[in-house]
């Protein structure tokens, strides 16, 4: 087992790549604090990892919410001690909205979320683990932070800052026990999705345009398979990398 005695929280582990990624830790040995707002499916989550190596633990949380998520890191540090591996994987789409439709309330919404809950999570957990140890960051960014429109300008936005914001950490911290990597997605049968209710007609037919291009869709599952390189001693010298998992698409 790859994880064992690690501890590991999880952001959006209610579904999707998240729900995958903390079954996969489990599997592996590690104690899985699994965050999200829809607290129902997180303890279908836990009921569904009974038996495997590890456990999972259910604490609801908002990552969009600065006081209330840091509470909940607060919470879990006094109660495990450490974190050793942070994900950073809750994300929301944009309605594939171009920036000259784009509203403060919809850029608020994306940005909030996808790019300012994690830097807002990677604070409070550096913070916990600096004098602790160390440990591994890995943060779900997207195709959409390596190219210009595989989703609308929030959404494109959000992710271009979170690559940044693990480049950055990596180097930083790179002499103190730190990993920081992202995970840049093609599209993957997730519910995300579900979230779009009410797209740009413009902005869709913009963002679709590679769309032909696209090999397949992945599974969540897949997803899961590369975090947990990226949490694994397997992954000990790579530290900054943003690996693009998206079935070749992007190679076109
Ligand atoms: N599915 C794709 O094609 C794809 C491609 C590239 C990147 N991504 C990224 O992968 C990540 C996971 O998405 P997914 O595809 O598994 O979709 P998903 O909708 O199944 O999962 C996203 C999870 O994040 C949670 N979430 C959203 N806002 C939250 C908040 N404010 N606080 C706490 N949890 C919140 C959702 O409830 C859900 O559990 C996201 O960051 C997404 O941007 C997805």
């Amino acid at each position: 087992m790859k994880l064992q005695n690690k501890t590991a929280f999880v952001t959006g582990a209610s579904s999707g790549m998240g729900h995958a990624i903390a079954l996969k830790f489990a599997a592996e040995g590690a104690t899985v604090i699994a965050v999200a707002r829809r607290r129902e499916k997180l303890d279908a989550l836990v009921k569904e990892s009974a038996g495997l190596a590890g456990k999972i633990i259910a604490k609801s949380g908002d990552v969009a919410d600065v006081d209330g998520i840091t509470k909940v890191l607060d919470e879990s540090f006094a109660e495990f001690g450490k974190i050793d591996i942070l994900v950073n994987n809750a994300g929301v789409m944009d309605e594939m909205m171009p920036a000259a439709e784009c509203s403060d309330e919809l850029w608020d919404k994306v940005i909030d979320t996808n790019l300012r809950g994690p830097f807002v999570i990677c604070r409070r957990w550096l913070n916990g683990q600096l004098d602790n140890g160390g440990g591994v960051i890995i943060n779900t960014a997207s195709i959409g932070g390596l190219f210009g429109s595989r989703a609308g300008a929030s959404y494109t936005a959000s992710k271009f800052g979170v690559i940044g914001l693990t480049k950055n950490i990596a180097f930083m911290y790179a002499q103190k026990g730190i990993r920081c990597n992202a995970i840049a997605p093609g599209s993957v049968a997730t519910e995300i999705a579900v979230g779009i209710k009410n797209p740009s007609a413009f902005g869709m037919e913009r963002a679709s345009a590679g769309m032909g291009a696209n090999p397949r869709y992945g599974e969540a599952d897949e997803i899961a398979k590369v975090a947990l390189f990226l949490a694994s001693d397997d992954s000990s010298f790579v530290n900054g990398a943003v690996i693009t998992a998206d079935g070749g698409w992007s190679a076109y």
